[in-house]
């Protein structure tokens, strides 16, 4: 398996937009955004909650369908640039729309139609996870749920919580998980990024989801470490993100390695690239420079990518040739 061709399970749409990106559109739209920014042109991010207040202000800007079809291609051109082949993105009906169905419908149109662009352009395939956005509270998430349950297809093929996992509780959300699984929606759950391994537990007991966002803190727990090993639960690690947010104080002490030691079933990703100072070919560097990962340890974890993925089978298939070749 050429590991110069990677997957990406865990990336945030809004999240993977650079500066230059948004600042150009909220100079097109004559939005005043100079405070989300550092006098060096960055995100300015001070801590999670302080991130998740930029993420949220830089994605307001992006307030048409349009916008989000310039974001889609931009964010697809640069990960094939790093040799992505195939990524799921987290798609939010609350940014797109504000959980009106039909505004969804016709956000998710525009991404499609880029998506499918660049397949053929760039050789990537993208499909979506639908995306609650935990601190907008359980009423906003059943709009979110419904949204996701009436586009399930081709393109979404996932359902998840992202934002502030220190409030409320999984369960809080019951009625938005058992309505996206309904529409045959696979979950991917954040939980043990901020949350402790407590957060972990809960998320498992709640909903035993065959992915989780993170999942790194569970490593405090060994019991839960077994457990996680024993269900053949797929993390979708983020390292670089968890050393910029401060999960982490540095890459040695980072989760990942041990957990894999463990028989966990981890997958790497950038979760938000511009944020954190990362991309897919970054990540593996660290990896190897820290971990002393090669082409075996490369190999495995695309290959439990690939088979946690929630595309169809063909077209699982067709990644899994893409590949080989
Ligand atoms: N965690 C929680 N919510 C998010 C993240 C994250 O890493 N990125 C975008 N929304
Ligand atoms: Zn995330």
């Amino acid at each position: 398996m050429a590991i110069d061709k990677k997957i990406e399970l865990h990336l945030h749409l809004e999240g993977a937009a650079t500066p230059d990106f948004i600042r150009q559109i909220a100079f097109e739209k004559k939005i005043d955004l100079s405070k989300i920014f550092a006098s060096d042109g960055r995100y300015a991010i001070r801590d999670f909650v302080h991130f998740l207040q930029v993420y949220e202000a830089a994605s307001a800007v992006l307030s048409r369908p349009e916008d989000y079809a310039r974001l889609t291609r931009s964010v697809l051109h640069a990960a094939s640039e790093t040799g992505v082949i195939y990524c799921e993105t987290f798609l939010s009906p609350d940014f797109c729309g504000g959980g009106d169905l039909a505004a969804w419908q016709d956000y998710l149109a525009a991404i499609e139609e880029v998506a499918d662009q660049a397949q053929r352009d760039f050789g990537i395939t993208m499909r979506g996870i639908v995306t609650l956005v935990r601190h907008f509270g359980p009423d906003q998430s059943k709009r979110v749920a419904r949204c996701a349950a009436e586009s399930a297809g081709r393109m979404i093929c996932g359902f998840g919580m992202a934002g502030d996992e220190t409030i409320g509780h999984p369960r809080d959300f019951a009625w938005a998980f058992d309505c996206a699984a309904e529409a045959g929606l696979p979950f991917s759950i954040h939980a043990g990024e901020w949350g402790g391994a407590q957060s972990v537990r809960e998320t498992l007991d709640a909903y035993n989801p065959p992915r989780i966002g993170h999942g790194v803190q569970a490593i405090s727990d060994p019991e839960l470490v077994a457990r996680l090993a024993d269900t053949g639960t797929v993390l979708e690690c983020c390292p670089s993100s968890n050393l910029v947010l401060g999960v982490v104080p540095n890459w040695q002490s980072h989760p990942l390695a041990r957990l894999r030691d463990a028989g966990v079933k981890v997958t790497v990703s950038t979760d938000d690239p511009p944020f954190f100072n990362t991309d897919m070919r970054r990540e593996f560097a660290a990896l190897e420079q820290h971990f002393g990962w090669g082409p075996a340890e490369f190999a495995e974890i695309t290959k439990t990518a690939l088979e946690a993925a929630f595309c169809d089978e063909a077209t699982r298939a067709e990644i899994s040739k893409q590949l080989t070749t």
